[in-house]
């Protein structure tokens, strides 16, 4: 049996990837911060799981991570980092302390268990890592002002480890989902813009195969969604930063 590690796997798009991996014939290892993650294996039967309650924003999350990876004693061959946050709202009204805690999740936290998976990769020198970032990352993001950057790092990051482990027999690839029908924009507090609605999003099943489907076939990245969400990505390619943050702002605005 193949191993996978899926950061982000009690809900939303990492649970589908969780689940279309043991699919697949992969044991997962699959973490989320709250106990619900301990559920996982009733939810996703068939083949090993084992569950990480951690909070990813810590070193100290990171390593029991690592840790419930190292004690399996095998090789991992999958790794979905996939766990993010976003927080809505004026900057100038936002949180610090709730941005910090974002950027801690959405990208030390990321660079931390990056940084133990490539290692392990190179030194068996095979895996395929799939990097979630978004469509965010392809645009300025008025009222998600931190959450858009943490994404645009992540993508150049995947594209650039990308190119880097190549000689080492290891893949990566940048899942770019557009907005997906998940508790994402819930918790991020955006029940009052166009995003709080799920009505018209993407489904994540169709995301997560969209991410693996380009895991496996060696791809650099993929958009994740329906037709309308790839054009409107290969449009963010053309148009202005300006522009995009005006149309960015009709969706993400707060309505009151
Ligand atoms: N949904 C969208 O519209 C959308 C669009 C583009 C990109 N994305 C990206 O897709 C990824 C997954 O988002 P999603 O929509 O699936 O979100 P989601 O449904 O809200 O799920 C988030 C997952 O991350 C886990 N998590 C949150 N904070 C954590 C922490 N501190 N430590 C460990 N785990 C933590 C949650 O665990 P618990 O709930 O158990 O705490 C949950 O499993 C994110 O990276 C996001 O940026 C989402």
């Amino acid at each position: 049996m193949t191993l996978a590690l899926v950061t982000g796997a009690s809900a939303g798009i990492g649970f589908q990837l969780a689940s279309q991996l043991a699919e697949r014939g992969y044991d997962i290892v699959g973490v989320g911060a709250s106990d619900r993650i301990n559920d996982l294996g009733d939810r996703i039967g068939g083949v090993q799981v084992i569950p990480v309650q951690a909070d990813l924003t810590s070193a100290e999350g990171i390593e029991q991570v690592w840790q419930a990876v190292s004690q399996i004693g095998r090789p991992l061959d999958v790794a979905c980092l996939n766990a993010g946050r976003s927080l809505g709202g004026a900057f100038l009204d936002t949180d610090l302390d709730e941005e910090l805690q974002m950027l801690a999740l959405n990208v030390t936290g990321q660079v931390r268990l990056a940084k133990h998976v490539v290692r392990h990769m190179a030194g068996q020198q095979a895996g395929n890592i799939l990097v979630t970032t978004s469509c965010s990352a392809l645009t300025p993001t008025p009222y998600e002002s931190i959450y858009g950057p943490t994404r645009a790092f992540m993508l150049s990051f995947a594209e650039g480890l990308r190119e880097e482990m190549k000689e080492h027999g290891v893949g990566v690839t940048a899942l770019l989902p557009g907005a997906t029908a998940t508790d994402f924009h819930h918790t991020a507090g955006m029940g009052n813009t166009k995003f709080g609605s799920n009505d018209w999003k993407n489904d994540p099943a169709q995301v997560a195969r969209q991410g693996l489907d380009a895991l496996f076939a060696g791809e650099d990245h993929v958009i994740g969604g329906n037709q309308a969400t790839k054009d409107g990505a290969a449009r963010n390619r053309t148009l202005s930063d300006p522009v995009k943050a005006a149309e960015f702002a009709r969706s993400s605005r707060p309505s009151n």
